[in-house]
């Protein structure tokens, strides 16, 4: 065990991830960026692991933002067929596990073999009843709330509005089920939010490391929590 003290009762259920750096870990050690997402998939690994171990029950971690179309076709592709070749790799062991994988996303931007291969995914481990590993995917905090707004008019009618409330868009945001982010974590030191989560980050600690994240592995992840378990949370109140 690493020298983190570890408090065992105050353990986060939800950890939300920007995981930012890839390109810049590739640089520094003259490598193409490509090599910094291999690697970063494998910080993944080691995150959801010791996300398991420590009993965090929800881990939701930011793969594409709706922005990150404007890269290079280049990269893009290369970050398509990880995903996909992750899937291949990982899907065995996570129900092996009893994690739950979900893609959450406006997914219909994706080709049609990759969002088969995602929702295979996401049927072979939907009974995984350990924790749940969100990968947001083309996503956007605004979009998802956008999304949110048009369900229910759609349910409603344009002019069958009541009131709407926080609950009516909560019960509508791509993570309805579960509770928001008691931590976020962003690595490579920018300290931005990038359009992750908006809504379900209001009240979440924020934990900013330099690290790049293809070095942020189980024992940087047990670090945040300790840090996290410093934090007086008052929401507001006193
Ligand atoms: C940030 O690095 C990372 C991404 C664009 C997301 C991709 C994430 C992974 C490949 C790891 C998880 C893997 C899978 C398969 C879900 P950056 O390229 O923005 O880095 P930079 O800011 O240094 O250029």
């Amino acid at each position: 065990m690493p020298a983190v003290t570890r408090d065992a009762k105050n353990i986060p259920e939800h950890v939300a991830i920007i995981m930012d750096g890839n390109g810049r870990w590739a640089k520094k050690r003259g490598l193409p960026r490509a090599a910094g997402h291999r690697e970063g998939a494998k910080s993944l690994r080691e995150v959801l692991k010791a996300s398991r171990e420590m009993g965090v029950k929800y881990l939701t971690v930011y793969a594409f933002s709706t922005e990150n179309w404007g890269r290079p076709k280049e990269e893009i592709d290369f970050l398509m067929k990880l995903l996909s070749l992750t899937i291949d790799r990982e899907v065995a062991e996570l129900v092996k596990n009893g994690v739950r994988l979900r893609f959450l996303g406006r997914l219909d931007r994706f080709s049609d073999e990759l969002r088969k291969k995602m929702k295979q995914a996401m049927d072979k481990t939907a009974n995984g009843a350990g924790n749940t590993l969100n990968i947001m995917v083309n996503y956007g905090g605004r979009a998802e709330i956008v999304d949110a707004v048009n369900e229910l008019i759609a349910e409603r009618g344009k002019n069958g509005a009541d009131e709407i409330t926080e609950q009516d868009i909560q019960a509508r945001l791509y993570t309805r089920d579960i509770p928001d982010p008691d931590l976020l974590i962003r690595t490579a030191s920018e300290m931005r939010i990038s359009n992750f989560l908006l809504w379900q980050v209001a009240y979440s600690e924020i934990y900013v490391t330099d690290v790049c994240w293809p070095d942020f592995r189980g024992e940087q992840f047990r670090e945040a929590i300790a840090a996290y378990q410093q934090r007086e949370r008052r929401y507001g109140k006193l």
